[in-house]
């Protein structure tokens, strides 16, 4: 299956990938209402991040406050929509500055019955915010791609990844049976019907992720650290691909940055769809594709098109 990476806005690559390219999973990690230019670390004692005395180049502007950036969003959104699977998941990755306004427009464009739950985040990079208590979490917002398409989003809760360890006093409380194998499980009968749970086997996951740092995206001391600002650890992604997407599917990120989620849906065995505006961005997604071993199809708007030019 192709990869595609479209250099230009994302509402431009919705409109002219191939057409029979679909989304089996969508993830997107727009700016965030911060008020400012984002800048690089491109070059040893650059200073990534808000832009500053001493920044490194900008990579792209984070200046429309909640209203307007919601109002970017939606044709974006829309967009997406119209080119996702019936078992598709949309994720919008945002913060406390524009989540909320974000789930009240989002719901219009697929409609609020499509909404999927949220997952929230702790980066772990210690406090943000001057006043009262730090915010240490960030929110993914899940979408199917209709009210009526929820029943049919791809959910992995079995994988590895998406399991964690029962909680001592439940270990301790009700796995209490063992089989000819040694392994501890319990049994509950739902509606007539007797299942089996084994201790080892783990829950599902929760919705709140503590596990995953986002140091390691963010310190030029770790091999993943592009010194692009506000790359994601790579694991998260990995996450994200193995828990909504299956292994022949596409998985789709139109505001890519530096390419983490393209990398973990390649690793993973996925197909992909990147596009980004920032000149900085394509530059940096490309050189990691492709010192990963990974090919794609350079796109980029034709004059034809309803064009928005990479800055
Ligand atoms: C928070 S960064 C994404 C970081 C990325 N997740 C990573 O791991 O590197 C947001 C990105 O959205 C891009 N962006 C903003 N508006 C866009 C638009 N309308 N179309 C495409 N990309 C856009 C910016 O250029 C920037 O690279």
């Amino acid at each position: 299956m192709t990869n595609y990476l479209y250099a230009g806005d994302a509402l431009d690559a919705c409109q002219n990938l191939p057409t029979s390219v679909r989304f089996d999973l969508v993830y997107i990690d727009p700016p965030y209402g911060v008020g400012t230019t984002m800048t690089m670390r491109e070059k040893e004692g650059e200073r990534r991040g808000r832009q500053t005395v001493g920044s490194g180049a900008a990579a792209y502007d984070d200046k429309l406050g909640g209203g307007d950036l919601v109002e970017m969003l939606l044709p974006r959104l829309a967009g997406i929509r119209d080119r996702m699977t019936e078992c598709a998941a949309f994720i919008l990755h945002l913060d406390h500055r524009a989540v909320h306004e974000a789930k009240v427009g989002a719901d219009k464009v697929f409609g609020k019955g499509a909404f999927a739950g949220e997952i929230i985040w702790a980066p772990g990079n210690g406090s943000r915010g001057a006043r009262g208590f730090a915010v240490t979490h960030q929110t993914l917002l899940v979408y199917s791609r209709s009210a009526k398409d929820k029943p049919n989003l791809t959910y992995n809760a079995d994988d590895p990844e998406l399991r964690e360890p029962y909680a001592d006093t439940s270990l301790s409380m009700h796995f209490k049976n063992v089989d000819e194998n040694g392994r501890k499980y319990r049994e509950r009968v739902i509606n007539g019907k007797a299942y089996r749970y084994y201790a080892d086997g783990g829950r599902r996951m929760g919705s709140v992720w503590t596990d995953i740092s986002a140091m390691v995206a963010n310190t030029p001391l770790r091999k993943e650290g592009t010194g692009y600002p506000t790359q994601k650890p790579e694991r998260l992604m990995e996450r994200i691909v193995k828990a909504f997407s299956l292994p022949d599917g596409k998985v789709a990120d139109l505001m890519c940055g530096s390419g983490t989620t393209l990398i973990a849906a390649a690793r993973l065995g996925r197909s992909f769809v990147g596009a980004d505006k920032s000149a900085k961005a394509l530059e940096i997604a490309q050189k990691r594709l492709i010192s990963a071993g990974f090919s794609f199809d350079l796109l980029a708007p034709s004059r034809g098109d309803n064009a928005r030019a990479p800055h």
